[in-house]
């Protein structure tokens, strides 16, 4: 177009989501290790980790060291995660491209993984509005969905269907931008954000266990 006026547009401020798809097989050996630790009393004791959580979730177990040890996960979460902090610095640099990544190469960011937890949640479960403290991403994958989640999701009655989602708040108005952005769990599926955002996870009913995995990152 030459008639443009030479129009950018540019977004300088946060925040930025990032989606990603989980490497082949990945969701798997997660779920393989999370079940092994679930079946063990000790295991499940020493890691309960909801006296640092929002949520009203029936089992938040911590999973730091179990995510440091296993390669494919940090691998993948270091590079996600620089990713998302180059393309956001490049967008910013140049307009509103998020794809450039040519900078990639000559950048020595280094990714920490500050704490890790595993959310299994069931019917009636929930995680009222929070934010993440002492990071400065935040990150959840999906690791399982209840068999029935599909249809009640489908089922779901609300304006903007709801049950079983993430729910990021953000509430300065502009053309062109959300307030509220929900994100229906996929399994496979990767979100990573700033760590102040507001977020919450609304209930479902269907039996069965909806499984995330959640990180929180730095700079290091
Ligand atoms: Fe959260």
């Amino acid at each position: 177009m030459t008639s443009d006026h030479d129009l950018k547009l540019v977004a300088p401020f946060s925040p930025t989501i990032l989606k990603a798809t989980m490497p082949d097989g990945m969701v798997e050996r997660l779920n393989a290790r999370i079940d092994d630790l679930l079946g063990r009393q000790d295991e499940v004791a020493a890691r309960d980790w909801s006296a640092h959580l929002a949520g009203v979730v029936s089992t938040e177990m911590r999973f730091t060291d179990v995510i440091r040890e296993m390669s494919e996960v940090t691998d993948f979460l270091y590079d996600v995660a620089r990713t998302y902090a180059y393309r956001c610095e490049n967008a910013l640099m140049h307009y509103g491209d998020y794809e450039r990544t040519e900078e990639l190469a000559d950048k020595t960011l280094r990714i920490q993984i500050k704490e890790g937890w595993v959310n299994d949640m069931v019917a009636g479960d929930y995680n009222p509005a929070h934010f993440h403290q002492g990071c400065l991403f935040s990150s959840v994958g999906y690791l399982r969905v209840p068999p029935d989640y599909e249809a009640e999701f489908q089922a779901d009655k609300a304006r903007q269907n709801t049950a079983g989602c993430l729910q990021f708040i953000d509430s300065r108005s502009a053309v062109g931008v959300r307030n509220l952005f929900v994100v229906k769990p996929a399994v496979g599926e990767f979100y990573l954000w700033p760590s102040w955002m507001l977020h919450c996870v609304y209930p479902f009913r269907s039996p069965g266990v909806r499984r995330s995995f959640a990180v929180n990152l730095s700079l290091a």
